[in-house]
């Protein structure tokens, strides 16, 4: 069950095991940064607090070569992708903004409303 508040981000097997994806595009650019680990999903907002810009180097690359961490492509910043913390680059000690997600019977399911940046 889920209640009004929350709304359907995707199905679990539309997201790469081990990979990532960009969701809920506006305009130009998508507005999450989903991360899936088997039957985990993490979200987060698609924002840098280096200096505010998208993550990926392109559309749903969002993770380092081995697939381990987020890197936002402009200046190199590395998170953890579990914890959005940044171990490394220009915004260290800070972190992504988290996108509470829950999987039910191979739904995603995130909040309706989205935290904003400046929370
Ligand atoms: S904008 Fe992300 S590291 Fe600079």
């Amino acid at each position: 069950m889920h209640d009004n508040d929350e709304r359907l981000l995707c199905q679990l097997d539309e997201l790469p095991d081990g990979g990532s994806r960009g969701l809920l595009r506006k305009e130009l650019d998508d507005q999450l940064c989903v991360v899936r680990q088997g039957n985990e999903v993490f979200v987060w907002l698609n924002d840098c607090p280096h200096e505010h810009r998208p993550l990926e180097y392109r559309q749903d690359r969002f993770l380092s070569g081995d697939g381990q961490h987020i890197v936002c492509y402009a200046h190199s910043a590395h998170f953890d992708l579990r914890t959005g913390y940044c171990f490394a680059g220009p915004c260290t000690g800070q972190s992504l903004r988290k996108v509470p997600a829950r999987v039910e019977d191979g739904a995603v399911w995130i909040p309706a409303t989205l935290p904003t940046i400046f929370d």
